[in-house]
């Protein structure tokens, strides 16, 4: 366990105001100010400073912890001293080199063996026991990855409990999934004189990178069917949120066989660059920027043999229409903007209003924000918490900045207010094509809000922007209503009808159009992108059925099977 007595540095780090008897609620301007005063830590937050997990990596079924160049990883979560506002320090980072990345690939590819590895030709009986034994070596980490996911991403400890259950969860899913999958295709079918048993098979070493909003939940969706689909991993963490990971490491390391999981992090160029021009690599599992998933393709010698599952970009939009009910409409949008402080790749970005109730409607959504509540990651019900990304509150600025100088006003009083890592969400209105908050994905927390008089602008916004992932309407008409959902479908994939987009339920596929997603994710469609249709087929003559029968019975194959026939 991380967890345990602080040091004394910890103690005086942090405000914690929620849940201390604190009876008058401060201004949001004034809170901001006081983010980041020094007093006392809870014990709920507790963490030994300097944290070592960062240099531990995982190759060949061994966690080591490096001794070469690091980095040191700093918190969103700031203290004052002598009267400086400065990112907490957590411990330090790996900077693996190039030579460790290659050598994880040598240890994914060995455990691999072309197709002839113990893993690939396990029985998908044995696949599910190892991740069995993996989630409950798991779930005894919560706690750890929690606090970690607090301290590096500035998670609330709501949405960091949240992440890790639905991830656990994710796993038992997606291992019932398998095995209703694997039941499917134990049946053999008989066509045109042939008796034959198609089922899926792993396609070789596969990479994931995860993001640093979801460090452990979307990194796990696609590295947990990878595996059990009987690929091996090599997986390379992201720059934020790797910490939350490392008290995992001991788990993969003791549920897989040596070499099936492998787990780095460091420079991304550094590290995965040599990986992808192995030409070695069958499929890349990116979520991030499709700048990124494109160098990393190219990368790629034989792209022919490179599968790609990518989530990447999004612009979601909202519609309000004239007949929404706006009490509706500006708490699903609070709450689809500003989850996380907007760092979601679901997040609603850009909210089209009928004009007839813009007014009314921002200034319904401008008191909303203003009172959500702002702390930090660990006090009860907070809402806004600081921001990883170093440079995120001057982007968010620069980006409300372009829009006021071309007539947009903030609408909150408290809109933009900034302290070290903290940025107060901004209500821009309105806001128009000729603003880069219209087309550019601001991924914080900055609502812009633009009118609109004939519901064929936003269509015609939606069909010439680069993104396609979801987007929600709001509104009561079924003869409106109808006919846009029939416009949108062809330009995103999910359209929301009286709430925010999102991922989940997890069985939902998960994807996009143009640039925000290659491939489907969900809990099933997952199993089918890390797999390949492979059967095995034969004459339907009498010997080939007792042969087939004989196969079954001795278990001498572990493709052809009827393990969760029954
Ligand atoms: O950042 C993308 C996440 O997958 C969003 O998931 O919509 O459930 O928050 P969510």
């Amino acid at each position: 366990m991380v967890v345990a007595t602080m040091v004394e540095v910890n103690r005086r780090l942090v405000a914690s105001r929620g849940g201390t008897g604190h009876k008058r609620r401060m201004q949001p301007r004034e809170h901001v100010a006081q983010l980041f005063a020094a007093t006392d830590l809870p014990d709920s937050a507790a963490l030994h400073f300097p944290y070592q997990g960062g240099l531990d990596y995982l190759i060949g079924g061994e966690v080591r912890r490096w001794t070469g160049p690091s980095a040191p990883v700093l918190s969103p979560v700031c203290r004052t001293v002598d009267g400086v506002v400065r990112r907490q320090e957590l411990g330090p980072t790996a900077l693996l080199s190039r030579e460790v990345g290659l050598e994880a690939l040598a240890s994914a590819r060995q455990a691999y063996d072309r197709g002839r590895g113990h893993w690939p030709t396990m029985r998908v009986q044995e696949r599910i026991a190892c991740l069995g034994a993996f989630v409950v070596e798991m779930k005894q980490a919560r706690e750890d990855s929690v606090r970690l996911l607090m301290w590096e991403i500035a998670k609330s400890r709501a949405d960091a409990e949240k992440e890790f259950d639905r991830t656990v969860r994710y796993i038992e899913d997606t291992i019932t999934a398998q095995k209703e999958l694997d039941r499917k295709d134990s049946r053999f079918a008989s066509q045109e004189s042939f008796v034959a048993q198609i089922r899926r098979a792993p396609l070789g070493v596969v990479l994931c990178m995860g993001p640093f909003n979801y460090p452990l939940n979307e990194t796990f969706t696609t590295l947990i069917p990878a595996l059990l689909m009987g690929n091996t991993v090599v997986c390379k963490l992201p720059r934020f949120g790797m910490l939350s990971q490392a008290p995992l490491l001991h788990a993969f390391a003791t549920a897989f066989p040596p070499g099936v999981v492998n787990v780095l992090s460091g420079d991304g160029a550094t590290v995965v660059g040599p990986v992808m021009e192995s030409g070695d690599v069958a499929a890349l599992a990116f979520i991030g920027s499709s700048h990124v998933a494109n160098l990393l393709r190219r990368q790629h010698p034989r792209p022919n043999r490179l599968r790609c599952v990518l989530g990447l970009e999004a612009k979601n939009p909202a519609i309000i229409l004239a007949d929404a009910d706006l009490d509706l409409a500006v708490q699903e949008c609070v709450v689809g903007a500003l989850s996380f402080n907007g760092q979601r790749c679901t997040g609603l970005k850009l909210l089209f209003v009928h004009r007839s109730v813009a007014e009314a409607f921002v200034a319904k959504l401008a008191a909303a924000v203003e009172a959500l509540p702002l702390g930090l990651p660990w006090q009860p019900g907070v809402k806004l918490t600081p921001l990883p990304e170093h440079d995120k509150p001057a982007r968010l600025s620069s980006l409300v900045a372009d829009a006021v100088a071309l007539g947009a006003k903030v609408c909150n009083p408290s809109g933009g207010v900034t302290n070290e890592s903290f940025y107060f969400p901004s209500v821009v209105y309105p806001v128009d094509a000729r603003m880069r908050l219209y087309h550019e994905e601001q991924f914080g927390p900055v609502l812009p809000v633009s009118p609109f008089d004939d519901v064929a602008e936003v269509v015609d916004a939606i069909v010439a922007s680069d993104y396609g992932q979801q987007a929600s309407i709001f509104g009561r008409s079924p003869s409106v209503v109808g006919p846009l959902v029939d416009l949108l479908a062809n330009q995103v994939c999910r359209v929301n009808l009286n709430a925010q987009c999102q991922r989940g339920p997890d069985v939902f596929p998960f994807t996009g159009r143009k640039d925000s997603a290659e491939s489907t994710l969900s809990v099933t469609d997952a199993l089918r992108c890390f797999s390949i249709r492979s059967m095995v087929a034969a004459p339907d003559s009498s010997q080939n059925q007792t042969l087939l029968r004989d196969i079954l019975q001795t278990r001498s194959s572990n493709f052809v099977n009827t393990d969760y026939l029954f």
